[in-house]
């Protein structure tokens, strides 16, 4: 059976008092309506449409680029309501998995339950749990033998029914051959005044079908975000929840509840991670790497046995095996360093090569640069990349020692070998093997005397 997933997405969230909607604030790094999408897309569904209306062209942008369909609900008039708004985008005879942009934490298993469920059922199958504290949410009704017989929104429902702790999800699927029948049933009759997608269930039992439900244990998994509060609370679970699976994976962390994995981090034998790191994107960490306090690793590799220092930043790149970097050091993008090489403290290195064990220690920027094996490169070194207009490359071949304080106008080729005296700038590639520089020489201008203030004046 083909499925189509609707993730509703339109309601304005003013308790989060910001002029973005709400379900594009960032949760672990990703809007969190793309948290929903990304479970979604797990199901392997035929279609995914979000149903959008507050600021509907800010989300539309913060999820470009994906194969997604977007609906307009002008007015809120309610959740029935917005799903009503996918008739035409919705493909005919597909079943429907209704989801929440705001509800974020819900679990690719719970969903597959649910889907599974659903399958079975004539009309409808929901996904409930058993609220902890109920107040706000819709309440499941069964009749004597069990059987569920309609959801009561807290608004609509009597004291007796709020007694009741079984709590709707909001998560609703519903079968493609009767959808049509039943949205067309929906009015806005109720205290809110709103078309409530929960009056599916009754309209299924009246016409005689079987609503099932699906109970869903971890009552986290469906927490929504309607504050800043509750933002910050998903964010400390979904941190928890990484750091516990590092830890089940065999990667020592100094403390779980310091460390934020915003995207995918893959790790090997043996690694250790101390407080307050952040990985983002997709970050693969070789066997025995150790990445020391406050770095921000993104979308990079490191090698087995390297040691990142404190205080590093690396971006996009490639770093080799046996690799020392920081403290303080920043790799900016298309950087890649081969085995054994070391980038010191307050180096900025940006698409380049650093060859085999190659050094930069100090105070350098490398930028466009193929650096070759057994490189040193001296405090201060800086690669003029940049005319102005273009970027130019520099290439520093096999065991080149680069004196403190050097300026390489690219481009321009280091030779192999070559020694570059200190405080030089090269603006012609250097010959092979041998000495070259470029200041000027040192004098003495003997009887000079040093300006002072006339003590008279
Ligand atoms: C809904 C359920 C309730 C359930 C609760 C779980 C209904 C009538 N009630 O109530 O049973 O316990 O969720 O959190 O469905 N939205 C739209 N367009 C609209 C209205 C809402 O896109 O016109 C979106 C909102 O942006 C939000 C979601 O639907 O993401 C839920 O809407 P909300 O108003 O929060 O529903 P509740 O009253 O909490
Ligand atoms: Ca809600």
């Amino acid at each position: 059976m083909s499925l189509s997933i609707v993730i509703l997405a339109a309601g304005k969230g003013s308790r989060m008092k910001s002029r973005r909607p709400k379900v594009i604030h960032s949760l672990a790094g990703r809007p969190m309506l793309q948290h929903v999408v990304d479970t979604s897309r797990k199901l392997d569904p035929d279609q995914i449409i979000v149903v959008v209306g507050h600021e509907a062209d800010q989300v539309r942008q913060a999820m470009s680029g994906q194969p997604l369909s977007f609906v307009e609900q002008a007015e809120q008039l309610g959740t029935g309501h917005a799903v009503m708004q996918c008739n035409t985008t919705l493909r005919p005879g597909n079943d429907i998995l209704v989801l929440y942009g705001d509800v974020p934490m819900i679990r690719l298993e719970t969903l597959r339950r649910l889907v599974q469920q659903g399958l079975q059922e004539n009309a409808v199958a929901l996904l409930s749990f058993l609220a902890k504290n109920p107040t706000g949410y819709g309440r499941i009704i069964r009749d004597h033998n069990q059987q569920v017989i309609a959801i009561v929104e807290e608004k609509d429902a009597t004291d007796e029914q709020r007694k009741i702790t079984e709590s709707n999800s909001g998560i609703l699927y519903i079968k493609g051959n009767e959808y049509r029948a039943l949205l067309s049933k929906l009015d806005s009759s109720n205290a809110q005044a709103e078309y409530y997608l929960t009056d599916v269930v009754k309209h299924a039992v009246h016409a005689g079908h079987k609503v099932s439900s699906v109970v869903c244990e971890d009552e986290s998994e469906l927490l929504g975000v309607n504050n800043q509060n509750q933002l910050a609370q998903i964010e400390n679970l979904y941190r928890q929840q990484h750091a516990t699976a590092l830890m089940e994976a065999g990667v020592k962390l100094s403390d779980p509840a310091r460390i934020d994995v915003r995207g995918e981090l893959i790790t090997g034998m043996d690694v250790e991670i101390d407080v307050n790191c952040i990985f983002e994107g997709r970050v693969e960490l070789g066997d025995d790497v150790v990445v020391q306090s406050n770095c921000v690793l993104k979308d990079c590799v490191i090698g087995a046995g390297t040691i990142i220092q404190p205080m590093t930043v690396i971006d996009q790149s490639e770093i080799g095996r046996k690799n020392d970097i920081g403290p303080f050091a920043r790799i900016r993008p298309e950087t890649r360093t081969l085995e054994k090489a070391k980038i010191g403290n307050f180096v900025e290195v940006k698409k380049s090569q650093i060859g085999t064990g190659s050094k930069v220690n100090h105070l350098t920027y490398i930028g466009d640069t193929e650096m070759g094996a057994r490189v040193n490169v001296g405090a201060g070194t800086i690669t003029c990349n940049y005319d102005g207009a273009y970027k130019h490359k520099t290439i520093i071949e096999d065991d080149v020692f680069i004196g403190s304080d050097t300026q390489l106008v690219a481009p321009v080729r280091v030779s192999e070998s070559t020694t570059i005296g200190a405080g030089s700038t090269i603006t012609k590639d250097t010959p092979e093997g041998q000495l070259t520089f470029s200041r000027a020489k040192q004098v003495t201008i003997s009887g000079w005397i040093r300006p002072s203030k006339n003590k008279q004046g």
